[in-house]
């Protein structure tokens, strides 16, 4: 089985991904932490020296490689990595893909506390903030929603992630 956790920065797929892991007994992987071990070098690093295009390959292809050689797992994704290439037509392919869906409202007052880390909004003041969130939100809805389950931050519990990760 394989499960991918798609959604926006700050929606929880790596906290979530931990539990489902944890209580289904499937590794987890994080997609960003398995690109900055290959690399040898942080994601606000792998961007700042190589520009986000290198990052999209980088991404797409650690994304491949993981999903090629494990049949089971539960995988965190960048909030970026639905969007691109056919990313998410070859996850649907291969698992159940599950988007964690956070507000605006939510997003930003955990990102607000969260910039350093996300090569993204790190230099965001926070009223920038608030529109960039808006913004590349409403942009990438369409890739996210094409998961094969949408479950809204309020409905949002281990034992909803645990019936999704079921679904055909
Ligand atoms: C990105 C999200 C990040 C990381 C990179 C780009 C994005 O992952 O892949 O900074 O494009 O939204 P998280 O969603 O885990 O923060």
């Amino acid at each position: 089985m394989r499960i991918y956790l798609i959604g926006f920065m700050g929606s929880g797929k790596t906290h979530w991904g931990k539990k489902l892991s944890h209580k289904l007994k499937i590794p987890f992987f994080d997609l960003d932490a398995v690109i900055e071990e290959k690399e040898g070098k942080e994601i606000t690093r792998i961007f700042a020296e190589m520009g986000e295009e290198y990052f999209r390959m980088l991404e797409k292809d650690v994304l491949y490689l993981m999903t090629e050689s494990h049949e089971n797992f539960i995988m965190a994704t960048g909030g970026g990595t639905p969007c691109f290439f056919n990313n998410i037509d070859y996850m649907k392919g291969r698992g159940t893909t599950i988007w964690l869906n956070s507000s605006v409202e939510c997003l930003y007052s955990r990102l607000i506390k969260e910039k350093d880390k996300r090569p993204l909004i790190r230099n965001l003041s926070d009223e920038e903030l608030k529109s960039f969130i808006i913004k590349k939100y409403s942009d990438r809805k369409i890739f996210y929603q094409q998961a094969s389950v949408i479950l809204p931050e309020e409905e949002l519990t281990l034992d909803r992630l645990i019936g999704s990760s079921f679904h055909a």
